[in-house]
């Protein structure tokens, strides 16, 4: 009888043992997943600068750092109406998509219309305006050909 009771506690102890280890398992599981997905929550230093908080403030200050009369995020030219491109054209696709394409105002408005009707374009406001403004007083319809002939070159003979 004796020993049947001492059995009993025992596997009720290893049973206690299995659960508590489950229940850990469990939570440091829930950890792992909160810190994938936010490892932010883990650092409790909000209080002193730390060398990560550094960085990510210098990042703000270049993110939209213009440098030569260009947008170095970009790579659009600095002038009115840039932040409006920057926020509304360049979200979905590169700026190079938007540098390319040289049109005139009328294939600027098309080109909008039909990003808004298939590819969920939003309304651009007043920002339209300034946006096309933008784009055609700096990346206007080249007249010219693919390129500039070449001037000033250093012609060199072949020797055989
Ligand atoms: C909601 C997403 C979205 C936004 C915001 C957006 N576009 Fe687009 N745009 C697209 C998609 C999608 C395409 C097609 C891309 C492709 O063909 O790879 C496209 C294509 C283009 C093209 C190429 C059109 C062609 O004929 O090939 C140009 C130019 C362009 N966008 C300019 C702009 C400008 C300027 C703005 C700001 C007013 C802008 N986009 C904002 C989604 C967007």
């Amino acid at each position: 009888m004796k020993r049947q009771e001492n059995f009993k506690n025992q596997v009720r102890s290893i049973y206690k043992v299995l659960v508590v280890s489950l229940i850990m398992v469990f939570l440091i599981g829930i950890l792992g997943i909160i810190y994938m997905v936010s490892p932010s929550s883990f650092s409790f230093k909000s209080d002193r600068p730390d060398t990560k908080m550094i960085t990510v403030t210098e990042e703000e200050d270049d993110w939209d750092k213009v440098e030569n009369g260009v947008h170095l995020r970009t790579g659009l030219k600095e002038a009115d109406g840039l932040m409006a491109v920057v926020n509304n054209c360049t979200n979905c696709h590169s700026a190079q998509l938007v540098i390319q394409n040289r049109m005139s105002r009328e294939r600027w408005v098309e080109t909008i219309r039909w990003m808004q009707e298939t590819q969920n374009l939003w309304d651009l406001g007043n920002n339209e305006e300034v946006i096309l403004d933008y784009l055609v007083t700096n990346y206007p319809l080249l007249k010219k050909g693919r390129r500039e002939n070449l001037t000033d070159i250093e012609w060199y003979t072949l020797n055989e």
